[in-house]
């Protein structure tokens, strides 16, 4: 990795992604890429080299490739699980076409590429505990069935083309620098935010519904620490399943109490998010990450609150 292209660059990963790349790889290394201008990014797109791209448009993005000599893409562009059961169509045009487009870039100017996957790869059917690298993959959702056709896409364009394609299975993340945008673990986002500013949240996801996730800080780590990774020694190029906590949403809610006490958890469930964190697993078996690249995430759900809760209480400006 020497010139890095991040498509989807104002979005969720993407935005704390591009600072910490160019912190280890030069400002002018990183090239971040959009398909529009968001409200509230413009320090970061004022940052750094920034290029209006939308990933289902090849011609845009091989220009892009071409004018800043970029040899690694790291494609975040996506429409997440709920907001892709409202839009079906859109979420199989961008995770799905975007990804070709991005893969054929790749086999044409030698690009290496990392592509997320997600725990949305999995469904009703797969094994909900300790649910193994390689196992049944048959999700109920349009944003799973993107994630599984774009595993294997990845796969084949390495073993076909051998295109140096990486990728891990995410869990839900949470930051306190960007919001997600219409995933189903969103709630263990908004949990921090509301409970610092009402000391109360509702929660769309019913209690007892357990699901991975992981702080933004290990997920940039994984990111970077995969593409660096010595190729001879990765099995499951594509798909590793990463994960660093699993909880339901007593738990985060027990975990903020320790440090706002008088925090208190109200249920309103929201059928069709419920649906689909139901069909998801309660936890992943990530050892393969571990044996293959050294995964080894720092944060747990206690150290994450702490973080997330001293964090926010800066940057919403709340002193109590
Ligand atoms: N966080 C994502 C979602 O909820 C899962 O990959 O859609």
């Amino acid at each position: 990795m020497e010139k890095i292209l991040v498509t989807g660059a104002l979005g969720q990963i993407g935005s704390e992604l591009v600072v910490k790349l160019r912190e280890i790889y030069g400002t002018n290394n990183v090239i971040a890429t959009n398909r529009r201008i968001k409200e509230g990014y413009e320090a970061l797109i004022e940052s750094g080299p920034f290029e209006i791209v939308d990933v289902i448009d090849i011609k845009e993005m091989a220009q892009a490739v071409d004018k800043h000599k970029v040899d690694t893409i790291i494609n975040l562009a996506a429409i997440l699980s709920a907001k892709g059961e409202k839009d079906p169509t859109s979420c199989w045009n961008i995770n799905m076409n975007g990804l070709y487009n991005v893969l054929e870039l790749g086999r044409e100017k030698r690009l290496q590429i990392f592509t997320p996957s997600s725990i949305g790869a999995f469904g009703p059917s797969t094994p909900q505990d300790n649910t193994p690298q390689n196992t049944i993959q048959r999700p109920t959702t349009m944003y799973g069935v993107t994630k599984v056709a774009g595993e294997l896409l990845c796969d084949y364009y390495f073993k076909k083309f051998n295109v140096d394609t990486r990728g891990v299975r995410f869990p839900g993340l949470i930051s306190y620098e960007s919001l997600p945008g219409g995933g189903t673990t969103d709630y263990a986002v908004h949990i921090y935010y509301e409970a610092l500013k009402y000391k109360k949240y509702t929660s769309f996801i019913a209690k007892g519904t357990k699901m991975d996730m992981m702080y933004m800080p290990d997920a940039l780590d994984a990111i970077v620490n995969l593409m660096e990774a010595d190729p001879s020694r990765l099995i499951n190029r594509n798909a590793f399943n990463v994960t660093a906590m699993s909880f339901e949403p007593e738990e985060i809610a027990n975990e903020i109490k320790k440090h706002i006490v008088d925090f208190e958890m109200y249920y309103d469930v929201d059928p069709e998010r419920q649906a689909i964190a139901d069909s998801w697993p309660n936890s992943l078996d990530d050892s393969a990450a571990r044996e293959e690249w050294d995964w080894n995430p720092k944060y747990d759900l206690e150290a994450m609150t702490k973080d997330m809760l001293e964090k926010l209480r800066v940057k919403l400006d709340i002193n109590d």
